[in-house]
């Protein structure tokens, strides 16, 4: 991994105390927080519709929430149709979870540890046309519980497709607790917010991040 490439592509948790940084911090203590309370140990993170930055955050919370000690992280790239984790670490993807369903490729070989304590990934590879219907296929359950069964993380991260985009992510709901819904200003319209909130009724929301904000907290000095 070179660290310059994977800075132009914003995994910016790799830096000490900049601003960007101390933001995913909070987020992630904010998030961990919550898991704690309520007992839960997986959530999904979507956004209304693509290119809202779902998958540059989850990265990045992957990697600060590994930062913790005694915590170890999975983070699955549940995009069938447009996988982006291993370009976010400049790591060539030979096969993904997608070549599990398809060519019964075991989980061992499409695992990825990259060079992070405590930080384990389940990549996407290609593109799948029929992805709600893979995403509840028996064969994908069995997947899920097998990772979270084997792997046993503390925390499942999933990485999702959007959620007006199609009905992948409401066919995901049973495999994790709770949801993070990334919002992108200017990008989405507030009837877009209201809609994936209706979309999303039906499970615990964590909360909501306004990402590509161009405003920035007033207590921030530059
Ligand atoms: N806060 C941000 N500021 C500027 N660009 C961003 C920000 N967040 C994401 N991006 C860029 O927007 C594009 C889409 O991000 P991505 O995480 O792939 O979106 P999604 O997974 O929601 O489709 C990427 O090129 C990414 O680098
Ligand atoms: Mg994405």
């Amino acid at each position: 991994m070179n660290k310059k490439v994977l800075m132009q592509r914003r995994l910016v948790a790799m830096q000490n105390h900049t601003f960007a940084v101390d933001t995913f911090k909070i987020l992630r203590t904010k998030i961990l927080k919550q898991l704690k309370l309520n007992n839960w140990n997986s959530f999904g993170i979507t956004s209304p519709t693509k290119n809202a930055g779902k998958t540059m955050i989850s990265v990045n919370l992957a990697l600060v929430m590994a930062m913790e000690f005694n915590q170890t992280i999975l983070l699955v790239d549940m995009d069938l149709r447009k996988p982006k984790i291993g370009w976010y670490f400049d790591i060539n993807i030979t096969a993904g979870l997608k070549d599990c369903i398809v060519s019964d490729k075991p989980l061992s070989e499409i695992l990825i540890k990259p060079d992070i304590d405590r930080l384990f990934i389940l990549p996407g590879k290609g593109q799948v046309s029929n992805s709600s219907e893979m995403i509840t296929s028996p064969k994908m359950h069995h997947l899920v519980n097998e990772f979270k069964n084997y792997y046993q993380p503390q925390i499942t991260i999933f990485n999702l497709p959007a959620v007006l985009d199609s009905d992948d992510v409401l066919a995901s709901m049973d495999y994790y607790d709770a949801m993070l819904l990334i919002i992108e200003e200017g990008g989405n319209k507030p009837d877009e917010v209201k809609d994936s909130l209706k979309m999303l009724a039906d499970i615990n929301l964590l909360g909501t991040v306004l990402n590509k904000s161009e405003n920035l907290p007033s207590h921030q000095n530059y």
